[in-house]
């Protein structure tokens, strides 16, 4: 009965999802667990396969109590919450789900920067409440159009989002570890990247390496006509900091997808009408969500096939 290989699932997951991991595995869902913990200690060496998210990645404890666990696959192409370093000293191949997402991430930066630029909300709000009877035209707003753009982190969805921001005839800046092959402009300074940018898109990994990355000197720097999106991690970005330079009219606007202690969102944040906040839909649409859903199972199925994955996080990759 028990002969198919067990499976700890951590997160939400869809119907679809579930039914391939039930197809192939037995199943536990880690918060359907009474006790976690006596549970672990008595059947995590059973355990040969995680799959998680993004967000909730895979906590330390159940890494340790899983001795046997041999391949995590997450949904999601960031996997800052997963350990990938020790997972692949331990021989544990970690799988995430990249460029399924390039699209529709970027499709989200770009609506936010609209969003803040033109400002959706405040002129929703006009039009619906009856301002626009009473008081008149809608204030003007300021144009996305032939604007410099700095890009913060310049991979798929980097890239992505600057083809999209030319569309509007933007200039692009990028900012990363060193300059790539590509006709966008590379900036060895953050700082002076962002003096120089109208609206800074962030979308670099999350995780130590990158924290507050984005700090009051950057935000300072973009100045009180530009715009910061974040669409990458809230740990990117001071969020304190952040909030201090909207609220001293230090920074014109923000579009924020993500934020440092999701589901939470600092009060301030949600009184300013220069502030588009979304919470965290960068990849939430059902098509796209529906192939990140499949490549996390695909990636299961192709493990227990030849010991492989389709797409190893880059830590792992050297394990086949
Ligand atoms: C998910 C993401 O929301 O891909 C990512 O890195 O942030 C999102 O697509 C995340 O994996 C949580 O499910």
């Amino acid at each position: 009965m028990f002969d198919k290989p067990r499976l700890l699932q951590i997160g939400s997951v869809t119907n679809r999802m579930k039914e391939r991991f039930e197809a192939e595995f037995r199943v536990d869902v880690l918060f359907d667990l009474a006790d976690r913990g006596a549970f672990l200690k008595a059947e995590g060496p059973d355990f040969t396969a995680i799959a998680t998210d993004g967000h909730w990645g895979v906590p330390p404890d159940v890494l340790e109590a899983l001795p046997n666990l041999k391949v995590v696959s997450s949904y999601g192409v960031g996997y800052d919450a997963i350990d990938a370093v020790g997972a692949a000293a331990r021989g544990i191949l970690v799988a995430h789900t990249p460029d399924v997402l390039n699209d529709e991430v970027a499709d989200t930066a770009v609506m936010l920067w609209l969003a803040v630029s033109r400002r959706l909300v405040p002129a929703d709000a006009w039009a619906r409440s009856g301002d626009w009877a009473e008081k008149g035209n809608f204030p003007l707003t300021r144009s996305v159009q032939n604007r410099t753009v700095g890009i913060v982190g310049f991979g798929r969805i980097g890239q992505t989002i600057a083809r999209r921001t030319e569309a509007f005839g933007a200039r692009v800046l990028y900012f990363a570890r060193g300059p790539k092959d590509v006709p966008q402009e590379f900036c060895a300074s953050l700082t002076d990247m962002a003096a120089r940018s109208d609206a800074l898109f962030v979308i670099t990994p999350g995780g130590a390496a990158t924290r507050h990355l984005i700090n009051a000197e950057v935000i300072d720097a973009l100045g009180p006509d530009g715009i910061l999106i974040n669409v990458s991690r809230g740990s990117v970005v001071d969020e304190p900091a952040l909030v201090d330079a909207l609220e001293a009219g230090r920074l014109g606007g923000a579009g924020l997808d993500v934020f440092e202690a999701e589901p939470v969102i600092p009060d301030p944040l949600k009184a300013m009408e220069n502030v588009v906040l979304t919470p965290h839909i960068g990849s939430a649409s059902v098509e796209t969500r529906r192939a990140m859903g499949d490549l996390v199972c695909d990636n299961l199925s192709q493990f227990l096939k030849d010991g492989t994955v389709l797409t190893p996080v880059p830590e792992c990759a050297g394990l086949q």
